[in-house]
């Protein structure tokens, strides 16, 4: 049996799960395969082109040993036995379903570039996450070859969190393993299944159809955001009373059937996967003649949207109405802590609120700078700083948008003597310990929480 396994994409998905099977299989070559030649040139440097903790660790470990990386992807197809792909599947800008479908041309190339350097059967292992019913798609493709090639595909979503890529993989809750009711596919799925077995127990792997698979990776995904969406939509009527959201999370999650994870308030979510699938699904729904389900779903983004700008409103509002030439430290940019990552951060959509305001940004972030220099590339009145201080110099305001932990233990003393006065606090995260900041004589405004401010 061909124990050589390629994975075509080195992204987020490709490179971490390849580095953790590689390691877990020693007796299997793995295989990482990029057409983007700088991107292979740093998984076989010192410095890796993500940053996950402990992923540095496992890579050095197989490196060179049975996981390899390269830019040769047609002479890879050849040797491999079974080939994951996750290439990345970004939504639609053109075209039928623009703004919420998968654009797939890159998976379609993918699959038509496999027909042609294939010389015996394999199995193809979708990675990527893709609207239901790729995996059709990419099984009339690849058995349309006229070289009288089998091909079974199998739907394998991802699950990983980025900042926990790494354990998520070594120690995760299920594995899905997706397949065709045939005894090829049966087949097929266990080939994937005996991998997964090397360090999985095999109560935490499901196996499912084809369908299930693909659609269970959105719906989780979903069911996730839609539970940040609904705390952050609580976290609105809780500043227009007296209730403390924190308390309210704390108090809902208790209760065994709610569970106490994904309700903290903050300026929303963001990421890679999470408004994508959503709107996925809410593509799939209105394709599927389901108008009334996609409503349902697509609310959930836009609770998202409202938060952000719910945020910078209350900014402006605590300001005395105008933040036009005011300096405002933003802390944090990724869309979470522990990340470089920008995708979809929250911070993008404030920051460009705040701009259209005419106030002048100091960005400060411990992963994230070169991300948000792209990200506002082109953007007036912008500084980006390495030194949260500095940022904070001569600031009117700070606004944290990431739950970093560093930024707890600031010396907020000395920021607050070097900022303009009065000096404000917005906290997105409901991170720092307001009592304290009001003390130092700041005006805070947590989220979803009373404020505690001087001047009223
Ligand atoms: C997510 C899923 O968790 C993972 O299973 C999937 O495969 C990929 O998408 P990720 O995007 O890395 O992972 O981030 P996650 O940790 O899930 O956080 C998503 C966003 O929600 C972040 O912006 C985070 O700050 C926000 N969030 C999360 C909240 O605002 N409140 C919470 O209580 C939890």
């Amino acid at each position: 049996m061909n124990k050589t396994i390629l994975c075509i994409g080195a992204g987020y998905v490709g490179g971490p799960t390849m580095a953790v099977i590689a390691d877990k299989c020693p007796e299997y070559k793995v295989i990482v395969a990029d057409i983007n030649a700088a991107r292979i040139a740093g998984w076989q440097s010192d410095r890796l082109p993500i940053y996950e903790p402990g992923l540095e660790e496992v890579v050095k470990r197989v490196r060179g040993r049975n996981l390899f990386f390269t830019t040769d992807i047609f002479g890879s197809i050849k040797e491999a036995g079974m080939i994951f792909v996750s290439v990345n599947t970004p939504t639609k800008t053109f075209g039928a379903g623009a703004g919420k479908a998968a654009d797939l041309q890159f998976w379609e190339k993918t699959a038509r570039d496999i027909i042609e350097y294939s010389e015996d059967d394999k199995i193809v292992i979708e990675k990527s996450t893709l609207p239901v019913r790729t995996a059709a798609a990419m099984q009339r493709i690849l058995s349309s070859n006229t070289k009288g090639l089998k091909f079974e595909v199998v739907s394998n979503p991802e699950f990983m969190a980025e900042g926990t890529a790494v354990d998520d993989l070594q120690n995760p809750d299920r594995v899905l393993i997706g397949g065709m009711e045939t005894p090829s596919g049966a087949a097929a799925i266990q080939r994937v299944v005996d991998i997964y077995l090397h360090w999985v127990p095999r109560e935490r792997i499901k196996t499912t159809n084809l369908w299930s698979s693909e659609l269970s990776k959105l719906a989780a995904n979903a069911m996730l955001a839609q539970r940040v969406s609904s705390v952050n939509s609580l976290s609105a009527l809780c500043e227009a009373t007296d209730a403390n959201i924190s308390e309210v999370s704390a108090a809902m999650g208790l209760d065994s059937r709610i569970g106490g994870k994904f309700l903290k308030a903050g300026v929303g979510f963001g990421g890679s996967c999470f408004k994508k699938d959503i709107l996925n699904l809410v593509y799939l729904c209105e394709f599927y003649g389901l108008p009334e389900v996609a409503a349902y779903w697509e609310q959930v983004v836009r609770i998202n949207d409202y938060q952000q700008s719910r945020f910078v409103g209350k900014m402006v509002r605590q300001m005395f109405n105008t933040i036009a030439d005011k300096r405002i430290a933003i802390f944090g940019f990724a869309f979470k802590a522990d990340t470089g990552d920008t995708r979809e951060s929250p911070a993008i959509h404030i920051c460009r609120l705040l701009l259209a305001e005419h106030a002048r940004l100091a960005i400060h972030d411990p992963q994230a700078l070169a991300n948000a220099r792209i990200d506002l590339a082109g953007a007036e009145g912008v500084e980006y700083c390495s030194d949260p201080y500095e940022a904070a110099r001569g600031a009117h305001a700070i606004a944290v948008l990431t739950d970093w932990r560093e930024f707890r233990e600031l010396d907020y003393r000395k920021i607050f003597d070097e900022m303009a006065q009065p000096a404000f606090i917005f906290d997105g995260r409901n991170l720092l310990d307001h009592a304290a900041l009001y003390e130092l004589g700041f005006n805070v405004y947590p989220l979803g929480r009373r404020a505690l401010s001087h001047l009223e």
